[in-house]
Parts: C-alpha cells; sequence; structure tokens
C-alpha cells in the first residue's frame, strides 16, 4: 500500500509538538526512540526523523512528500517549496541583536559591521532591501556568543524566549520575519499521495480548529 512520506525533526523544539500534533490526529506513530523511521500503525504514513536545515533538500529531491518545518528554515532554504497549512506552534521570530550598551539608531547601523549568523540567505536579503551592506560570519549554533567572543558585532538568529539574547547581554533591534511551524509540500509529490495529504489536511485542519 502506498504510504505518504512525512519528514520531522529528529531533535529540537518542533519535535515533540510536531508528533503530538499528528497524534492528535488519530495517527498512531510506532516509535523506537533510536529509530530513524517509523510507521503508523493506523494510517498510510511513514515518518523520516531528519536534521532540521537538511529538510528543504530533501523536500526538493522527492525523497519525503512533506514536512513539519519552521517557516523560517524554508524562507532561508526553501523558497521553492510550498506550504500547505501553518500549523500554529514553536513561534518564533528571525531578528537583529546588538550588544546592549552599544548605541542603536536604524538598521543603516550595520554598514560594514560582522553578523555572526546561521541565516546568511534571510539576513542578506533583508539588508540588501535596506540599502545596507555588512560582513556575514556564517555558524551553525551558539550565535548569541559571538560578539562577546569579539568575533561580530551583532548576530541574526531565532529568537523565541528571548532567553538567550538576554543571557548573552544582547537585545533585539530588528525583527526581519516571523515565524511558525508549517507542513510543506514537496513538489514532486505523487498525485497517489495527494490524496492522502488531502485525508491528513482534513484533521490536522479539525485538530487546528479544536485547539482554538
Ligand atoms: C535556538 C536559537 C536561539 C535560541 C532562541 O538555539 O538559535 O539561540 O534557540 O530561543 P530563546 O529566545 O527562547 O532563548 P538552540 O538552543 O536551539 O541552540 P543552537 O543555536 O546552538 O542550535
Ligand atoms: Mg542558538
Amino acid at each position: 500500500m502506498t504510504k505518504i512520506r512525512i519528514a520531522v525533526q529528529k531533535s529540537g523544539r518542533l519535535n515533540e509538538d510536531s508528533l503530538q500534533i499528528l497524534k492528535d490526529c488519530g495517527i498512531s506513530i510506532d516509535n523506537g526512540k533510536d529509530q530513524l523511521k517509523a510507521t503508523a500503525m493506523n494510517f498510510p504514513l511513514e515518518v523520516f526523523y531528519l536534521r532540521n536545515g537538511d529538510i528543504p533538500q530533501y523536500l526538493r529531491d522527492g525523497v519525503v512528500d512533506i514536512a513539519i518545518i519552521g517557516e523560517n528554515v524554508l524562507i532561508e532554504k526553501g523558497q521553492d517549496i510550498s506550504i500547505a497549512e501553518k500549523l500554529n506552534f514553536s513561534k518564533c521570530k528571525v531578528s537583529l541583536a546588538i550588544p546592549k550598551t552599544v548605541k542603536y539608531n536604524s538598521v543603516k547601523d550595520f554598514e560594514g559591521k560582522k553578523i555572526a549568523t546561521s541565516y546568511p540567505n534571510t539576513v542578506l536579503q533583508y539588508l540588501k532591501s535596506k540599502g545596507v551592506t555588512a560582513d556575514l560570519h556564517i555558524i551553525n549554533g551558539s550565535v548569541e556568543i559571538a560578539p562577546n567572543i569579539g568575533l561580530a558585532d551583532g548576530i541574526c538568529d531565532i529568537v523565541s524566549s528571548g532567553s538567550t539574547l538576554f543571557k548573552n547581554n544582547l537585545k533585539e533591534v530588528e525583527v526581519i520575519l516571523k515565524s511558525e511551524a508549517v507542513l510543506a509540500v514537496s513538489p514532486l509529490i505523487s498525485e497517489e499521495r495527494k490524496e492522502i495529504l488531502k485525508k491528513m489536511q482534513f484533521r490536522i485542519k479539525s485538530v487546528l480548529q479544536a485547539r482554538q
């Protein structure tokens, strides 16, 4: 029997809520903890646990048909991938921040400055739209530490509760975008799997409505 293949974040902030929404849709997943793949017992669905940043490429290649992923990741790496449903959880912002003690006037202050980030495309697009040129220092994690160790003048990263900024003596100065978890769809999904997706979306919509 044909199954729809969904990518879910392997670990991190989306993982738990992603599995919860599937569960609330009445889909039971047989979860051996360390398995990277699981099968639903009562719905034609296979779950692949993947790294966040790899998911856009898997969708593009049609290795998975759908994914639960942060909109911010699609904006950074998958602007060609379509969104079927916004899921109303894992809300966050992608923001620019600088040391608390540094005076800030406008985004022009970033001209010629060094910005540490894991979101180079997002920052570049934003700065370009403002006519600002800055120097990017691309790192994969613990971005907020960069200004404190003299690696950058500012950062661009995800802000959720704001506690990471606070702990690192940084202040948010520009919000580039707001994001939440979304259901994304591969451009290569087959007609047969589109039918399964329709059934899933129907359930997801009812779950989201009931949560309100
Ligand atoms: C994420 C993100 C921010 C932080 C934002 O990092 O990169 O640093 O969470 O959340 P907050 O506003 O609630 O503090 P994560 O903890 O996932 O670690 P990483 O950056 O090292 O991957
Ligand atoms: Mg971080």
